[in-house]
Order: C-alpha cells, then sequence, then structure tokens
C-alpha cells in the first residue's frame, strides 16, 4: 500500500456530510476548509452572506463540495431553519462542528442578561440543539462525530470572561453528556480547545501589540494561534481514525493551558 493510500484510508473524509456553524469566519473557516480539502461536502451555517459566499466560492473554485446557509443561531427557529436548510444541500450530516460563538467581554459588575442570554443561546443552546436534531440520525445510521469548539475559558478565567467562560464549560459537559448518550452507536463527541487565536472575533484584544506579544509568550511555541492551526485536529476528529476518542477536549493552544 503507498503511503498516500494509507493516509486517505485514516483520514479521507471523501462521502461524508459535514456542517460548520460559523464557518464563515476565523477558526470556523479553517476548519471548513479542511474538511472540504479532505473529502466532505461541507455546509456552512452563519449569519452574514458575503463572508459565506465568499468562503464557499473559494472551496468550489478548488473542485471542493461546499453549499451555506444563512441563519441566526441566537433563537430556536433560527437554528431549527439552519439546520432544516443545511441538510438540503447535501442530506442529513454525519459530521457537526459547532464553531460559531460571540465573545461580548462587559466586565462582570456589567454583566447584564442580556447578554447571559444571548451568549448561551449561540455558544450553548445552540450547539445543544444541533446536537438534538442531528445527533440521534447519525446514532441510527451508526457513524457521527460531533465536534465543539471551547475555549481555555472554560477551564480558566481570562480577560472577562463573564458568561462567555460558563458557556464553555457548559459546552464541554455538554460535549460528555452527548458522547455518553451516543458513542455506543458509533457518533464520537469531542472538543477543540483553542488558546488565544488571531481573528475577529478577538479584533480589539488583536488591536494591542504588548498584548499580543504577552499571550504569545504564555505558550510554550511562541507564538497566538491561527485558524490553519485546527486542521489537522479537525479532520482527525471528523474521520474514521478518532473512533476510540470521545468525550475528550483536545487543546490546541502552542501549550497555553499547559504552562
Ligand atoms: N479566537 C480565539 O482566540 C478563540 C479562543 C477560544 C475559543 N474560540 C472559539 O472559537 C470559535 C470561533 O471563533 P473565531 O475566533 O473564529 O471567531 P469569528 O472569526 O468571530 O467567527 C465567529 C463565527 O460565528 C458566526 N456567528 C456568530 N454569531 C452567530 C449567530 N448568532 N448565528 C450564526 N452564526 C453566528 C460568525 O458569522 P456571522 O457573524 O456572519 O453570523 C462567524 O462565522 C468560537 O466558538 C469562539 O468562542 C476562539
Amino acid at each position: 500500500m503507498s503511503a498516500h493510500a494509507y493516509v486517505s484510508e485514516l483520514f479521507s473524509l471523501e462521502g461524508r456530510v459535514a456542517v460548520v456553524t460559523g464557518g464563515s469566519s476565523g477558526i470556523g473557516r479553517a476548519i471548513t476548509g479542511a474538511l472540504a480539502r479532505a473529502g466532505a461536502g461541507v455546509v456552512v451555517v452563519a449569519r452574514r452572506e458575503a463572508e459565506l459566499r465568499a468562503t464557499v466560492d473559494e472551496l468550489t473554485a478548488e473542485g471542493c463540495r461546499a453549499a451555506w446557509v444563512s441563519a441566526d443561531l441566537s433563537t430556536a427557529e433560527g437554528v431549527r431553519a439552519g439546520a432544516d436548510g443545511a441538510a438540503q444541500a447535501f442530506g442529513e450530516p454525519d459530521i457537526l462542528v459547532n464553531c460559531a460563538g460571540i465573545n461580548l467581554r462587559p466586565p462582570m459588575a456589567e454583566l447584564g442578561e442580556d447578554v447571559w442570554d444571548t451568549t448561551m443561546a449561540v455558544n450553548l443552546k445552540a450547539p445543544f440543539l444541533l446536537g438534538q436534531r442531528f445527533g440521534p440520525g447519525m446514532a441510527e445510521r451508526g457513524y457521527g462525530r460531533i465536534i465543539h469548539v471551547t475555549s481555555q475559558q472554560a477551564h480558566r478565567a481570562f480577560v472577562d470572561s463573564g458568561a462567555y467562560g460558563v458557556s464553555k464549560g457548559g459546552l464541554e459537559s455538554l460535549a460528555r453528556s452527548q458522547a455518553e448518550a451516543w458513542s455506543p452507536h458509533g457518533v464520537t463527541v469531542n472538543t477543540l480547545v483553542p488558546g488565544f487565536v488571531l481573528t475577529p472575533l478577538n479584533r480589539s484584544l488583536a488591536s494591542d501589540p504588548e498584548k499580543v506579544a504577552s499571550l504569545a509568550a504564555r505558550t510554550m511555541v511562541g507564538r497566538n494561534g491561527l485558524g490553519e492551526d485546527f486542521a489537522g485536529a479537525a479532520v482527525f476528529l471528523a474521520g474514521r481514525s478518532s473512533a476510540y476518542v470521545t468525550g475528550q477536549s483536545v487543546f490546541v493552544d502552542g501549550g497555553f493551558s499547559v504552562h
């Protein structure tokens, strides 16, 4: 067997269908590209159409299968519409990546119910509802991969974690509950845990060069994260070779969390 055939047998996503929320920007966009280039048909779900179209156009120009659905995941109706639209593109998904997320960062004393509710809706309730929508079908078909993108803030306080850290802590617990329910039926559920990644989410923090440099120094690798750092881990967790990895938090953070 050639090396190419062996690697392909381990990691190819040929014939699989993936849904990636938040797949039009930052980490999600890199994961979308990785899954599509590894052979999956990928449906990207987010709100802004120009970013969605640009993501999908880039991939279809390379010969990948990709489609997009515009939906607001901050409401249950938006989640339902997004899920139904996503399933229409290439059929029911084998892989669900919950990457859409917001981080509003008001100081604790100013954290109101509105920010709390919106944060929980997008970061925690939408992944739960999408799991309820797609998880049972994956279990019935005997193959599924659910990947939640959480945060180091699920594990420690960091720059006004507020509601955000709580939502990500909940998401890690949700992954374990889903893993418990569906792993016996071929559906693994894991989380990818970023450290500090230079994306639009961190625009204001990233505009302070001293802060950026001090965060890079807190890693072991010596730099902050990039979207493409998540490509390999996402393909691994989406594919057949990770069948015995479930309920786990996979830190992709340059060693930030172990310093
Ligand atoms: N960057 C980091 O340092 C870092 C660290 C730890 C964890 N994370 C997590 O990684 C994930 C991706 O973050 P990122 O840094 O790549 O952020 P990003 O570049 O801001 O991307 C966020 C994505 O989520 C989508 N989204 C936001 N609100 C939405 C809503 N209501 N409905 C549908 N889609 C929505 C956005 O699209 P629209 O705005 O068009 O809807 C966009 O595609 C998030 O879950 C974040 O919490 C990031």
